[in-house]
């Protein structure tokens, strides 16, 4: 099968194809959405959905290369994203392009990184060294301090003409596709017209290029509080849990394992053993 490539990518773009992207973390998740999916995130979302995180600030680059090189090891076609974590594009081009450098080294295609116009010098850095990236806007998890919250953003005139002054910025800085995350579905079709590359929504209506969920969001595999543009596809951790019960009732009654699951000595051996 054809590997999906950031020039694929640009032709899909231009005939209104839409996109489909979700994440992975290890070789199980990518093996279960590489042939499902056109691009793979490694997010930095592993912090709270996968290590027990509040948020995502607490995620490292040695995190991050951790889980990326078990993606990477499976060889997806999608399109495979890394995301660069909070601190590792802030302090100055150097550090950033060796994070990212690093990222494209383990296997990853692309990287992203969160924020407008703040962060167009790292980006246009990166981008300087081959190395593409997709930018991020809205409800970007990292600025959760900033923000007072996971709150939907772009929401009044100053802020929503921000979002798309910083999405035409990120764009002349040459990444090759946003994701616009929590914000009104108007802002996100208007930045979608006007802008050339792909948008990638989540929590931001129908109109975007693509669309974006967290791999365990749609298998329903998170517990807890799930916000509103979640649309679970399967309850997997009922399933998941009801099916490991079943085996943990089957081992407390002695029914597994049964015979044809047991590994037998010749029976020549048998009475060796028995006295
Ligand atoms: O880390 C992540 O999972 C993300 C996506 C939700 C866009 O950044
Ligand atoms: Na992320």
């Amino acid at each position: 099968v054809e590997r999906v490539t950031i020039p694929i990518l640009r032709r899909w773009r231009q005939e209104r194809r839409r996109v489909t992207m979700t994440t992975a973390y290890d070789a199980v998740t990518a093996g279960i959405a590489d042939p499902v999916v056109d691009i793979i995130l490694v997010g930095d979302s592993v912090g709270n959905v996968c290590l027990g995180f509040d948020n995502t600030l607490p995620v490292s680059m040695a995190m991050m290369n951790h889980h990326l090189e078990a993606v990477a090891r499976t060889r997806p076609r999608a399109l495979l994203v890394a995301d660069l974590p909070f601190l590792s594009f802030h302090l100055g081009p150097e550090e950033t392009i060796r994070n990212a450098g690093g990222f494209l080294q383990r296997g990853a295609d692309a990287v992203k990184l969160e924020g407008g116009a703040k962060r167009v010098e790292m980006v246009r850095a990166l981008v300087d060294c081959e190395i593409p990236v997709m930018g991020h806007l809205g409800l970007t998890p990292q600025s959760v301090n900033v923000m007072g919250g996971f709150k939907v953003q772009g929401r009044n005139a100053d802020d929503a003409l921000r979002l798309l002054d910083d999405a035409h910025r990120l764009q002349e800085a040459g990444c090759f596709a946003l994701v616009l995350e929590g914000i009104p579905a108007e802002l996100a079709q208007r930045a979608t017209e006007s802008l050339s590359i792909p948008t990638i929504g989540i929590g931001a209506g129908p109109d975007c290029s693509g669309q974006v969920l967290v791999f365990h969001d749609v298998l329903g595999l998170t517990k807890g509080h799930r916000p509103k543009f979640v649309r679970a596809y399967a309850d997997g951790f009922q399933m998941l849990q009801e099916a490991l019960s079943r085996w943990a009732a089957d081992v407390r009654t002695g029914a597994f394992p049964a015979p044809q699951e047991c590994y037998r000595l010749p029976e020549s051996l048998s009475d060796i053993i028995a006295t």
